[in-house]
């Protein structure tokens, strides 16, 4: 098999650790506490002297939490807190009949149409880095990680407020660092289920920036609805904003009220920026270490790119693959949590009210009973023939059922067209010695960052420079 290797993951221990080394552990790096039980049984309760987790990874018994029985679970307490902050409100954290007419509200924003009218402005971030990286000395080295967080971030301002962010996207970008900071560290209190009156460190912090957020959301919703109420400003903007304020509830015909919007802008910026970013440099890394896949890459780059924009994402099929099975190998999102309101059995394990479940893609897209060599990074699982023999609850990156993620499209598209365009306009190399290492903060990222020696292509074409920096 051409261009397939291992890359870096934990070996997995033969037993879990004990409990003070698991507290640590699950602080420092959950990923790092699975032991190889895990990642050959299909389901596992585990025994803690504060919670009982049940650790889910039989297809069969996915399917009935996520889709056949999905009314009897909730998103688990631990979660919800985590993300209690600003996005309360939010299509992310709300239940119930909040979340269906939120959901059947949303739903337009992400349909296929509206996502590929982004890719013009995908492209136009993705040349923007490019433009930068252009203009370095060839050979510097940049932290492609970082660079692609900023990158992910500014694809959304231009798909949500494409005529600017209102105040600086600098100072946006920092705030939007100390919250992922900020709600990256799980307190050991949320663990055990302390109440939210307990202070947690940094909530204080996390609080002034959400305010932050807010203010600045609150200024562009409210320029953007005068231009909207202005019959006479036909120049309004078509992107997600003023889909939004625009979207009604096919039920009612209620629009959303401002917290709805605010906290809707808030969960798209914060659900779509980390985890796309990740997907990138996973992505890029993968191929730094695959001359092989990183030429099919180059050559479909080269044959498709400066074609017909029409049906682009179907023709670049091998950068796809490239970012599924990025996405197999380091999902995002590495572990989702679930507790049922009713008792049931799943498996031959009787599941109480609130038992936590766990069903972590980290570990299911690893599982030996449901992949070959399921370590190894191979990208032609994805392609063909091969693809389809994928069973359909062996990898959710973006979850399944009703709550599956809304930005799937966006965040493939997004992926794929900007891996296509850097890889064929640089040469992307990992520094030598660079240790590359996965870390599990609510995302699953690099943990030393991604620094790569940047060379542009003699050969490549260079886009102009524009000048699309919102803000
Ligand atoms: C590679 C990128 C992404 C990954 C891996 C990812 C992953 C996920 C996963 C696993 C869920 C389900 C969580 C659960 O069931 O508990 C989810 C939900 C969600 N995602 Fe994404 N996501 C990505 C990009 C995006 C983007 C670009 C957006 C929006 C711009 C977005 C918005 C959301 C929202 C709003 C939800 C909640 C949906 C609901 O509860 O109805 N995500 N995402």
């Amino acid at each position: 098999m051409r261009g397939v290797f291992r890359p870096p993951a934990p070996v997995p221990p033969a037993d879990m650790p004990g409990l003070l080394r698991l507290l640590a552990t699950l602080k420092r790096n959950p990923l790092e506490c699975w032991s190889a039980g895990f990642f050959e049984q299909p389901i596992v309760r585990v025994r803690l002297p504060f919670l009982d987790p049940v650790l889910v990874h039989d297809p069969a018994a996915i399917k009935r939490v996520l889709v056949d029985n999905s009314a009897n679970y909730r998103k688990d307490p631990i979660q919800r807190r985590i993300l209690a902050t600003g996005l309360a409100d939010g299509l992310l954290s709300v239940e119930g009949q909040r979340w269906d007419v939120q959901r059947r509200t949303l739903a337009p924003l992400f349909a296929r149409r509206t996502v590929t009218s982004f890719t013009d402005a995908m492209l136009r971030a993705a040349d923007n880095l490019g433009n930068h990286w252009g203009k370095l000395k060839p050979g510097s080295i940049v932290d492609v990680a970082a660079e692609f967080t900023l990158l992910t971030l500014h694809v959304l301002a231009l798909t949500i407020f494409s005529d600017g962010i209102g105040s600086n996207f600098d100072a946006f970008r920092v705030a939007m660092n100390d919250y992922f900071g900020a709600i990256g560290r799980i307190s050991v209190l949320d663990l055990i289920g302390a109440p939210d009156y307990v202070p947690r460190r940094g909530r204080r912090r996390l609080r002034q920036t959400m305010a932050y957020f807010e203010g600045v959301i609150d200024e562009v919703i409210a320029a953007r609805r005068r231009r909207l109420d202005h019959s006479t400003d036909t120049g309004a903007p078509d992107d997600l904003l003023a889909l939004l304020l625009r979207a009604l509830d096919p039920a009612t015909g209620r629009p959303m009220s401002l917290a709805e919007v605010r906290a809707n802008v808030l969960t798209f910026l914060s659900a779509g920026h980390e985890t796309t970013a990740n997907a990138l440099a996973w992505a890029a890394f993968l191929l730094s270490q695959s001359p092989y896949w990183s030429a099919r890459v180059r050559a479909e780059a080269d044959a498709e790119l400066d074609g017909d924009r029409n049906g682009l994402l179907e023709r670049l099929v091998v950068t796809k693959a490239v970012v599924e099975e990025a996405l197999r190998l380091y999902p995002s999102i590495a572990a989702l949590s679930r507790v049922p309101e009713r008792a049931e059995v799943i498996g031959e394990i009787s599941l109480q009210p609130q038992s936590l479940i766990v069903i972590a893609p980290y570990i299911l897209h690893r599982h030996r009973r449901l992949w070959e060599q399921p370590d190894l990074f191979d990208p032609t699982r994805f392609l063909g023939a091969a693809k389809a023999k994928i069973p359909r609850f062996a990898y959710l990156p973006f979850g399944a059922g009703p709550r599956t993620c809304i930005g799937s499209s966006f965040a493939l598209q997004e992926a794929t067209l900007v891996l296509a365009r850097l890889v064929q306009r640089f040469d992307m190399q990992l520094v030598p010695g660079a240790k590359v290492w996965p870390l599990q903060k609510i995302t699953l990222r690099p943990g030393y960052g991604l620094p790569m020696r940047i060379t542009p292509r003699s050969n490549a074409r260079h886009p102009p420079c524009c000048d699309c920096q919102p803000g």
